[in-house]
């Protein structure tokens, strides 16, 4: 029997406590493993040495601010994945690159059991026990918290008669989580859905009413992917940062939700994910401007579902697979430039171009040089109107 789990760690109080608590209540050692999926905020590395501070035998920190960008994100992009049509799957998205490199670290130290910080109430549980059965069904699961009823304050109690190092006190009055992609705030005075968010919870953001003069930004897409920013050559990871920088001074993105989770309940959350939200509005532009009418009305139906099956924890399944499918496929249209000004709170296009371009001038234009003969308008509409008529005509002739 193997004598290790592995803990996804956040460096914060529920985890580091966890440390301890997961070894008494298994009598395993425990191996600390911190996924940077560009969530800032604290050094990994002070991170890393509070785990073993706490007992943990093992430490470390994956940089995965690449591969979540690239695998993660930019899918998500290529998608428009917007779930309820608003909130961009900051959470979700990371789950399943966390999920990777703990089953990595379960496979290289021996580990039996991987263990993390979730409640029993959330959906990022479902998301790493569904992500862990997926990638190594032999691994077991478990979440302190909810399984062995580590409450707040018997976390605080447990850290402070060990003297683990963490500064109890620190605590936000938030529940906060964030990468790359965004950031999500939620309890506290936020649980009353009536209460506004007061500008303190935002980090990503300015407060749009500072009347800052419009960024002009262009943005190059090849096959739905962001490849240059005004000229510049940038990776996915590095759009978003540039874009989370020049949105975020703007105040774009920022959104306040009450969403359904998986596990049933509504709850409030509050959002900001200023690059996120100006690429998928870019790339959304650009989907109008290059794909052929009924493939673009189809793909709203496949950027619901794929948001909803990332959301519901089910990245690694055989849809989502099968949906990317389709996104390959439209995506190879997706080229050119979108430019867009933002400027207090909001991200609107203000021109096009792109060799895939299906918009044309000659068939557009109410001037000279139209090219549209509407004098087939005329049959065209008598046909397209047949049906809607013939059963209008027998309600009529039957009163
Ligand atoms: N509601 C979001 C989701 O389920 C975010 C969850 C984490 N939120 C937080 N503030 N800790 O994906």
């Amino acid at each position: 029997m193997s004598e290790r789990v592995v803990l996804a760690y956040s460096g914060g109080l529920d985890t580091s406590v966890a440390i301890g608590w997961i070894a008494k209540e298994t009598g395993k050692e425990v191996v600390a493993v911190a996924v940077d999926v560009g969530q800032d905020g604290e050094d990994l590395e002070v991170i890393r040495e509070r785990a073993l501070a706490c007992g943990a035998v093992e430490a470390y920190v994956a940089d995965a601010r690449d591969e979540f960008a690239d695998q993660y994100c930019l899918p998500a992009l290529r998608a428009d994945a917007l779930y309820q049509g608003v909130y961009p799957l900051v959470s979700a998205l990371s789950r399943p690159v966390i999920v990777k490199h703990l089953v990595a670290a379960a496979r290289l130290h021996g580990a039996d059991t991987v263990a993390h910080g979730c409640t029993g109430k959330g959906n990022d549980q479902v998301r790493f026990e569904v992500g862990i059965g997926a990638l190594a069904p032999d691994l077991k699961c478990i979440a302190p918290v909810r399984d062995y009823a580590m409450t707040r304050d018997m976390a605080i109690e447990f850290a402070e008669e060990r003297n683990l190092p963490i500064d109890v006190t620190k605590k936000s009055p938030y529940s906060i989580d964030q990468n790359v992609w965004g950031r999500a705030v939620e309890t506290g005075f936020l649980e009353d859905i009536w209460n506004g968010p007061i500008e303190d919870v935002y980090e990503y953001t300015d407060d749009p009413t500072l009347g800052r003069p419009g960024d002009e930004v262009i943005i190059t897409f090849e096959k739905g992917a962001p490849v240059a920013i005004d000229g510049r050559h940038v990776t996915m990871l590095e759009a978003i940062e540039e874009l989370n920088r020049r949105a975020g001074a703007a105040g774009v993105g920022r959104m306040d939700i009450v969403e359904d989770r998986l596990v049933g309940i509504k709850s409030r959350e509050v959002y900001e994910a200023p690059g996120a939200l100006t690429l998928i509005r870019a790339h959304k532009e650009l989907v109008s401007v290059t794909v052929e009418k009924d493939m673009a009305r189809f793909a709203g139906g496949v950027s619901q579902r794929w948001a909803e099956l990332v959301y519901d924890g089910l990245w690694f399944s055989p849809l989502r697979e099968a949906l990317d499918g389709f996104l390959d496929v439209m995506n190879q249209q997706v080229s050119g430039d979108i430019r867009l000004n933002l400027q207090g709170g909001s991200a609107i296009v203000t021109g096009r171009r792109s060799q895939q371009s299906l918009y044309d001038f000659n068939l557009a234009t109410y001037d000279t040089g139209d090219t549209f003969d509407q004098s087939m308008a005329k049959g065209f509409i008598e046909l397209w109107g047949l049906p809607t008529k013939l059963a209008a005509q027998r309600d009529q002739a039957n009163g």
